[in-house]
């Protein structure tokens, strides 16, 4: 392939990420994680799919040797831990926040032309701990979240309507959490918002489910979170990306002013293309969304600082 993957973190998110990458010949893909064996493993066995699969990307995993990402063009970080029991919120912040910043020193080294895709959590947070690390400007660090929650709506709204997932359309901005911002004037069936098609009482049951969307899926795995979604979402960021193909989709971005918000990273449609995050539209909002889009901005804001008092 022509263009170069690095995705950090060999677990669940990363090696299914590495999977979709490969599959639709994307890119060569190099698969890092701290774990001896594992990315090595992982990445000979997605080799051995690609005669069944039919595709000749190239897939290596090493252990710790950042060497292997060099000239990457696009990079997935999704290195972290999940919350174990006796673990305090603060503990995971600081844990993730020092993986974070030693996996992207780490890659601005090899690869300082790449567009990062943030994906570990708590994520809006560790896409500001990114972008102080790698120093990259600010179009060349997304994070992902609004891809896959849009995506669970969409799936909620086809199974609530007996549609297919593909007439469906829909946006949900804001942070990655309880207060993200799903927008039913903006989520549309064959271009018709659905709040000419659900009543006000069944949206709000779907904006819920959306909502609780990685919770749900986490009670039902009980070992881990979801990964095969995340994994498709991060992807189709990517694909956007080494293709050029300025899509617009929700992306964590940078902030510096639009929608009333500066120095936050949140979720807001985002044209992708080469470039990275290459511009940030700006829909019009009524009253009502830009007052939740502000609360969860807030709720965004104090994990940003939490990251800087767990620093000090
Ligand atoms: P996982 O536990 O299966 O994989 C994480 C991997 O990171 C492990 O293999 C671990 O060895 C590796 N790792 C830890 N420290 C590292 C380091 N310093 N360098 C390189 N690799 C390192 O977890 P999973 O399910 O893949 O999730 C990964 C992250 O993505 C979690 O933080 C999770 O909460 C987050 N996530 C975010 C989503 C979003 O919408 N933004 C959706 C799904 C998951
Ligand atoms: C999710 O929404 C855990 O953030 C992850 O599934």
């Amino acid at each position: 392939m022509d263009k170069k993957a690095a995705v950090i973190g060999a677990g669940n998110v990363g090696a299914t990420a590495a999977m979709r990458l490969a599959e639709k010949e994307l890119a060569d893909v190099v698969l890092i994680d701290i774990l001896e064996g594992v990315p090595a493993g992982k990445a000979l066995d997605l080799m051995e799919a690609a005669p069944i699969e039919k595709h000749d990307a190239k897939v290596a995993g090493v252990s710790g040797d950042y060497g292997a990402a060099e000239g990457a063009d696009i990079v997935i970080i999704t290195a972290g831990i999940p919350r174990k029991p006796g673990m305090s919120r603060d503990d995971l912040l600081s844990t993730n926040m020092g993986i974070m910043r030693s996996v992207t020193e780490q890659i601005a080294k090899v690869a300082p032309e790449a567009v990062l895709i943030i994906v570990s959590n708590p994520l809006d947070a560790m896409c500001h701990v990114a972008y102080e690390t790698s120093g990259f400007p600010k179009n060349r660090v997304i994070g992902m979240a609004g891809v896959l929650d849009s995506a669970r709506f969409r799936t909620f709204i086809a199974m609530e309507l007996g549609v297919s997932v593909e007439n469906t359309h829909a946006f949900v901005l804001g942070g990655h959490g309880d207060t993200m911002v799903p927008l039913p004037r903006y989520s549309t069936v064959a271009g018709i918002p659905i709040t000419e098609l659900l009543s006000p009482e069944r949206i709000e049951a779907l904006v819920d489910r959306t909502r609780n969307g990685g919770a749900e899926i986490v009670g039902l795995l009980k070992t881990g979170s979801a990964y095969y979604a995340p994994a498709s979402a991060a992807v189709e960021m990517a694909e956007a990306i080494l293709k050029d193909k300025k899509k617009i989709l929700p992306c964590a971005a940078l902030l510096q002013g639009e929608y009333g918000i500066k120095d936050l990273f949140i979720g807001v449609p985002v044209k992708l293309g080469a470039g990275g995050a290459e511009e940030i539209i700006q829909i019009r909002l009524t009253d009502e969304e830009q007052a939740a889009l502000n609360h969860s901005a807030d709720a965004v804001r104090k994990l940003v600082e939490d990251v800087k008092r767990l620093s000090a």
